[in-house]
């Protein structure tokens, strides 16, 4: 009996022993989710409370475009926001975080990286902002893509050391800022080029030797495969979900200190996430203009509808009341453009074209007196200099990677389940997405309201937008790629014309 009882006391604190810690752990991560939620919750109600409530549809002073990476955002900022603005209106160094100056009072254009939580530097009821949304699975895959392109660039270097001797070079000479200065390429392209160094090391070492595959997006000994890139840590903290998170302000570049505790928190308890969807929502809601990488066209042209046309009035407005634009720093300013992403064509021309301009003192590289009409015909010839660029770019350095080449085609042999996992680690950028669809559905049949409403002599031009005539000339400007991945759009269209071609003849025939 005395045994017995021993045994039952020794199993009772057997069992008390094994139990606390667990008890303990399970009521700190239970204290350590309430202490989350609350901290989400603080948050997301005041972040409510902080919104404007006057009319959203009017352009305020200064635009603040928030680009989230690989929208095709540059090509707004290149082919429309430059025609419109003049350098000495851009806020300086746009897309360099370390040196955004509030300080240059009455700038007119803000277009970064930046997350949401840059607007606490700027008078909010001043500031209107715009963006432009992607399919969370193409900007994925575009992500992955361009990671590659700009670090396979490096792979002329015969090592690492090579690459940061080059690296550390001043590079402040150079009218432009390095993509590799600008978030969140700076994290992800540095990585990516040491993935890539090891990968070719490791080949050397066995003798050149790889196992081909034919899908790039898993080719393990050449590049990082896509389905190890989507599950590393650096991606799940910078690259999902990352629409949502710099609308809401929380990305891992935020200028708020509360904004890094919060995301923390979401990524750890993904629940969370919905407090941080709805504040996105609202965010989306108080926008001036929405934009869809996918629906590029449309976007395209209620860009220069809804935007253009009031930038065009409201700083025409501000010449005839003899608020002469100061262009003598456009030197300094002009250099936020990022040399490595952008068009070097682009870049030189209107850099040579600003010197000339303030050396006679007078500002002609934008703010002329243009109509919507001529926005998009300037938007046409500068977006197809931009495509061409890019597409050589993406080429060549994808060289340095063959027989690896991420094309579209090599897209589709990307498993389904691959392509579900993406899915489900971007949830709350998959609502977002849907979420701004329903806001360019309404945003679309504003403008088409107010063409009916007011036949003003521009709005013509979105009527022919929407005029499904093949022979229009519209369509042609329209049909030109806005999108982040140029160069895909260009094939798509490629093939368009190819088709239309085809067809055309077909009818001749017949
Ligand atoms: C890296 O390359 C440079 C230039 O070819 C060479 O001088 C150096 O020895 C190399 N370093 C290593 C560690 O291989
Ligand atoms: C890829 O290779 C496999 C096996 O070699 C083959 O069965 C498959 O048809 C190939 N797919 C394509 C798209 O070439
Ligand atoms: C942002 O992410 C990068 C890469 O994961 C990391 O090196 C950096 O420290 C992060 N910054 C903050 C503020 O968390
Ligand atoms: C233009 O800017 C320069 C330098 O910022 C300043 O010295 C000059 O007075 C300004 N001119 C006008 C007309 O505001
Ligand atoms: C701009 O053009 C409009 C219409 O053509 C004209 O009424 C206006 O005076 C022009 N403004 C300037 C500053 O040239
Ligand atoms: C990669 O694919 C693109 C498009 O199909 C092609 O133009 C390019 O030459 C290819 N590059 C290599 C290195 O095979
Ligand atoms: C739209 O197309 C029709 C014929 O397809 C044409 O008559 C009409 O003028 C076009 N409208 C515009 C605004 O281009």
């Amino acid at each position: 009996m005395r045994c017995l009882n021993i045994d039952v006391n020794l199993g009772l604190i057997l069992v008390l022993l094994l139990s606390v810690p667990i008890i303990i752990k399970a009521s700190s991560t239970k204290d350590g989710y309430k202490q989350c939620e609350n901290t989400v919750k603080h948050w997301a109600s005041s972040s409510f409370n902080s919104e404007i409530k006057e009319d959203k549809h009017l352009l305020r002073d200064l635009l603040f475009f928030l680009h989230i990476p690989r929208t095709g955002g540059r090509a707004y900022f290149h082919c429309f926001l430059r025609k419109l603005y003049s350098n000495s209106q851009e806020c300086p160094r746009s897309y360099d975080k370390l040196r955004v100056d509030t300080r240059k009072p009455n700038c007119r254009l803000l277009s970064t990286h930046d997350d949401y939580s840059i607007m606490y530097k700027f008078p909010k009821e001043k500031t209107s902002a715009v963006t432009i949304l992607r399919n969370p699975i193409e900007r994925v895959f575009s992500t992955y893509e361009f990671s590659v392109e700009v670090a396979a660039r490096f792979l002329i270097h015969p090592n690492l050391t090579s690459v940061g001797k080059m690296a550390r070079r001043p590079r402040t000479k150079l009218p432009g800022v390095s993509t590799l200065d600008i978030w969140p390429w700076k994290y992800l392209v540095p990585w990516m080029i040491e993935d890539l160094f090891a990968r070719r090391d490791a080949r050397k070492h066995r003798g050149q030797s790889y196992t081909m595959t034919n899908n790039s997006y898993d080719m393990q000994d050449i590049l990082m495969p896509l389905h190890e890139y989507i599950n590393e840590p650096i991606v799940q903290d910078i690259v999902h979900n990352g629409a949502t998170f710099q609308i809401a302000g929380l990305t891992n570049n935020s200028y708020i200190t509360e904004s890094h505790e919060v995301r923390h928190c979401v990524l750890k308890y993904p629940t969370l996430g919905k407090y941080v969807l709805e504040v996105a929502k609202r965010r989306l809601d108080n926008m001036l203009y929405v934009g869809l990488t996918d629906n590029h066209r449309e976007s395209a042209t209620m860009f220069a509808n809804v935007v253009g046309a009031q930038v065009i009035s409201q700083l025409s407005t501000s010449r005839s009341n003899g608020d002469i634009v100061n262009n003598s720093d456009s030197e300094q300013s002009s250099l936020l453009s990022d040399s490595l992403t952008d068009a070097n064509y682009q870049r030189k021309n209107s850099y040579k074209k600003v010197k000339k301009v303030s050396s006679i003192g007078k500002d002609e590289a934008a703010n002329k007196n243009m109509t919507v009409g001529e926005l998009m015909e300037a938007y046409e010839s500068c977006i197809s200099n931009l495509r061409n660029s890019q597409a050589e770019r993406r080429t060549k350095s994808l060289k340095q990677i063959s027989p690896a080449n991420l094309t579209k085609e090599g897209r589709r042999n990307v498993p389904r389940a691959l392509l579900q996992k993406i899915t489900s680690l971007n949830s709350l950028d998959m609502e977002i997405y849907n979420y701004a669809q329903s806001i360019f559905a309404k945003q679309h049949a504003r403008v088409v309201q107010n063409m009916v409403d007011t036949k003003r002599q521009e709005t013509t031009l979105i009527e022919s937008v929407y005029n499904n005539s093949y022979g229009s000339p519209s369509w042609k400007f329209l049909s030109l790629g806005t999108a982040g991945d140029i160069i895909d759009k260009f094939r798509e269209l490629t093939e368009e014309n190819k088709c239309r071609i085809s067809q055309k003849k077909k009818v001749t025939k017949l």
